[in-house]
């Protein structure tokens, strides 16, 4: 493998000092569960002959995008019930990472299972889903029934029940809720914070024991095009959510919507009585109740279709206005939600995909033929020179980043490290 000569940017080959021969330079760029999963799982690949140096790109840092921003629920079923399109893969997938990630930061008194007992990673609560309509129950039922075999625990409850695990739910006795025990919620931040440790930890291991050159470098870094990343390294995966639209190698050629989404962050005042239960489940109805503390919880999330306002932050017109949208969803269900108070917000972009006959599929593929058809007229000459880079994206993950980053992140790392496009399910490339 040849290594590539520095580009203007200082990277691995730069900080590194005397490099040892044969390194595969590769940039990942977006830092979010996108991201972080393929660096974590391209560093895996490293080798004493053909060591993995990643370089992670964000403007922000870690979790900066909507990855850091979102609610964190991760389950592996559709609105119906259903097992998603390698629901069971990423599910697997998903509680691996978060194990690694509790590792990387535990502190040796207070480690739960998911890190730090104080500051935890994520929360077992399940997750009880209600049924909006009549329609929706009818699924539920027929879908736990053709569930029962597997090993999943999902449940139908009637009315009673659901009010019974959740305290203060407002469900008629003859509603129906699916309930999803083994779901959890984590927190975004502190897990993708994590995670990245994990990188860090694994790349130093590595490179002082049998791997000399492993590394992991976290570059806080806009990247303007795919251009000036151009000859400097072996392979380029973008990972950079809705903001993938904005390369101009790639303005246009996605099958990508953006969707803004705001959430309240929410605390229950002192003195509020029967705070929402510490075993009871989080809720889903389209808008969701995420539960991240004794007195702590998310509302979201709104959807603002074909906002390209990625910015995390929330100003007063747009913080009314989802408050209102918010708490409309939600107290019909839950009345006490109204007693809670606004602690703060966070909002993203999500990066919607199109619909199959799969459900939203994320995208997952070689980029080549994009950048190099964007680059035709005036760049034909460069590109001769630096046909060894290659391109990929990983992206469109959706509403439902969580289910999918482990999973597809450990086979894009695959398709990346042997290049070959083959190694991922074709379906994914969808532009
Ligand atoms: C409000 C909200 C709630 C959500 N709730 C959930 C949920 O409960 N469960 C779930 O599974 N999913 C949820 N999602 C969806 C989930 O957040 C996304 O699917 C997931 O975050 C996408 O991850 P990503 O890594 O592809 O993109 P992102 O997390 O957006 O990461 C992209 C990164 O790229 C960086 N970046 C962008 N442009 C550049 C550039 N030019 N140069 C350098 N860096 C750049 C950004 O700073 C960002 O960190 C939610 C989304 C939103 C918006
Ligand atoms: C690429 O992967 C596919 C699927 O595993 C395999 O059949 C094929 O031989 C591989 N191609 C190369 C060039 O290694």
């Amino acid at each position: 493998m040849a290594t590539a000569a520095a580009g203007p940017l200082l990277g691995c080959a730069a900080t590194g000092g005397l490099q040892p021969s044969g390194v595969r330079r590769i940039a990942v760029l977006g830092a979010g569960f996108a991201g972080v999963s393929v660096a974590w799982h391209l560093l895996q690949h490293t080798t004493s002959s053909a060591p993995i140096c990643v370089e992670l790109f964000d403007e922000v840092g870690v979790g900066g995008g909507a990855s850091g921003a979102s609610g964190g629920l991760l389950h592996p079923y559709n609105p119906k019930g259903k097992l998603l399109w390698k629901g069971a893969e990423g599910w697997n997938a998903a509680l691996k990472l978060l194990s690694v990630a509790g590792t990387a930061c535990s502190d040796t008194s207070t480690t739960g299972e998911f890190g730090s007992t104080i500051a935890p990673l994520a929360w077992k609560r399940g997750i009880l889903r209600l049924a909006k309509q009549q329609k929706h129950a009818l699924d539920f039922q027929k879908n736990v029934n053709n569930a029962a075999s597997d090993e999943s625990k999902i449940a139908c409850l009637g009315g009673p029940a659901a009010r019974e695990l959740v305290p203060g739910l407002e469900i008629p006795a003859e509603g129906l809720a699916l309930y999803i025990p083994q779901a959890i919620n984590v927190h975004p931040q502190r897990y993708l914070k994590a995670l990245w440790l994990a990188c860090e930890l694994f790349s130093r291991k590595a490179s002082t024991t049998d791997c000399p050159g492993t590394q992991a470098v976290l570059r806080n870094y806009r990247v303007g095009s795919l251009t000036e990343l151009k000859g400097s390294y072996e392979a380029v995966v973008v990972c950079l959510g809705a903001q993938a639209m904005l390369l101009p190698e790639l303005v246009d050629k996605l099958p990508l919507t953006s969707c803004r989404g705001v959430v309240a962050q929410l605390q229950a005042p002192r003195g509020l009585r029967n705070v929402y239960d510490s075993q009871a489940p989080n809720l889903l109805f389209g808008t969701w109740v995420a539960v991240q503390g004794e007195r702590d919880l998310l509302l979201g999330a709104t959807k603002d279709w074909g906002s390209m306002n990625a910015s995390p932050n929330v100003d007063n017109t747009e913080a009314t206005s989802a408050l209102e949208k918010l708490m409309d969803e939600t107290a019909p269900f839950y009345p006490s939600i109204k007693k809670w108070k606004v602690k703060g917000w966070q909002a993203g972009l999500r990066a919607m995909p199109p619909r199959s006959s799969l459900g939203s599929l994320p995208l997952a593929g070689c980029i080549d033929e994009l950048v190099r058809s964007s680059q035709l007229g005036g760049y034909s000459e460069q590109i001769k020179n630096t046909a060894s880079t290659k391109w990929w994206l990983f992206g469109g993950l959706g509403s439902r980043g969580l289910i999918h980053h482990g999973w597809l992140g450990d086979q894009v790392a695959k398709a990346v490290i042997y290049r070959n496009e083959s190694l991922l399910p074709q379906i994914l490339k969808q532009w």
